[in-house]
């Protein structure tokens, strides 16, 4: 066996030996049994020869080809061997590393207080209603017993919504949960009726309806959009001694106190007669002895009985409206108002 294309089969492994990458090395591939490599140059010239010659020669060719395609491919895998290895050093998980810990999240405490608000009302056999924050004109006042034009409206600092209804009374942004006294006795105006055609006595109607409501107003105690559960008891002999009872029971349960007083004190709302302002007084803690409003109340105004499509003969009752915010400030015995409503998790996650 000939010797003559040893060297030329050692160039190629050097070449090849020398392409880092595999585009060098099917350049470096080219120059040996490309078109025109050197391999493919020495069959050309075997043409030109006899018969014998062509035999051995052809064969000492052939034998160098592949020897230089062997070579090829095991640099071509020793090249597809390193990518790899280097691909999966780059990606590599270094699984002693912490992960990434995602908090689990709170709620809100004005929702805390809300949640807690409705589970004592419900325990005492209260509906939970929901309503609208975008409201009538008719809904937010009139229907309370406070027509347009009357001075009491000015109690609240409202928003008017610049889309006029069918009867091109405006629209407003509810300034209290009020307006849910009459939209829900509407609502189940159908279900009192059919009782009554069945001869059964009328339902009472006993229901709060927590929500947001929204007034012209902004400073540590006050925020344009604040929280009031409204409250609404009608029986034919519910009384102002019910409100007293239902009121102090929930004020010691929400504050998981005994040690509480309230007081009635004497106020006007247009929708209730008589109407009280309900404070109360810790008798122990940082706030004990200052008597804090937490209540909006009354015996509900018989306008009002009546536009809810009730007679107010026989529907007697009470109404109340109390702020959540308030009840939370002082519960946690949070001063700034502005507090829940900034959005500042450092806050936030002290109620989680
Ligand atoms: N709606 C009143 C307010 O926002 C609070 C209130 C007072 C509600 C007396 C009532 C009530 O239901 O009877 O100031």
């Amino acid at each position: 066996m000939t010797q003559e294309f040893d060297p030329i089969v050692a160039g190629a492994r050097e070449a090849f030996a020398k392409a880092g990458t595999p585009a060098e090395l099917e350049n470096a591939k080219a120059q040996y049994v490309g078109k025109a490599g050197r391999i493919t140059e020495l069959m050309k010239g075997l043409a030109a020869l006899s018969v014998e010659e062509k035999k051995t020669r052809g064969a000492a060719i052939n034998q160098a080809k592949q020897a230089i395609e062997a070579a090829l491919a095991e640099r071509r895998q020793a090249l597809a061997d390193a990518e790899l290895e280097s691909q999966l050093q780059a990606e590599a998980l270094d699984v002693s590393l912490p992960g990434r810990v995602r908090e689990p999240g709170g709620l809100h405490p004005v929702s805390l207080t809300m949640e807690r608000i409705e589970q004592i009302f419900a325990s005492m056999g209260f509906d939970v209603a929901d309503g609208p924050e975008i409201e009538s004109d008719w809904h937010s006042f009139t229907s309370l017993n406070n027509p347009p034009n009357h001075p009491a409206r000015s109690m609240q600092d409202t928003f008017y919504v610049d889309i006029d209804g069918d009867d091109g009374i405006p629209y407003n942004l509810r300034p209290h949960t009020s307006p849910m006294q009459v939209r829900y006795t509407h609502q189940h105006i159908k279900r009192y009726a059919d009782a009554v055609q069945r001869g059964e006595p009328m339902p009472e109607i006993r229901v709060i309806c927590p929500g947001r409501t929204y007034r012209v107003d902004s400073d540590a105690t006050h925020s344009p959009m604040f929280h009031q559960c409204e409250g609404l008891w009608l029986g034919e002999n519910v009384s102002f001694k019910d409100l007293k009872v239902v009121f102090t029971d929930f004020c010691r349960t929400f504050f998981e106190s005994d040690d509480l007083a309230l007081r009635f004190r004497p106020s006007f709302f247009p929708f209730t007669e008589p109407s009280a302002e309900i404070d109360i007084q810790f008798q122990s803690g940082p706030l004990a002895g200052r008597w804090l409003e937490v209540a909006g109340s009354g015996q509900v105004h018989p306008q009002v009985v009546r536009n809810m499509g009730l007679d107010p003969e026989k529907h007697i009752g009470f109404a109340f409206g109390m702020g959540p915010d308030r009840l939370t400030m002082l519960r946690y015995g949070v001063s700034d108002l502005r507090l829940f409503f900034d959005g500042d998790v450092r806050f936030l996650r002290q109620f989680r």
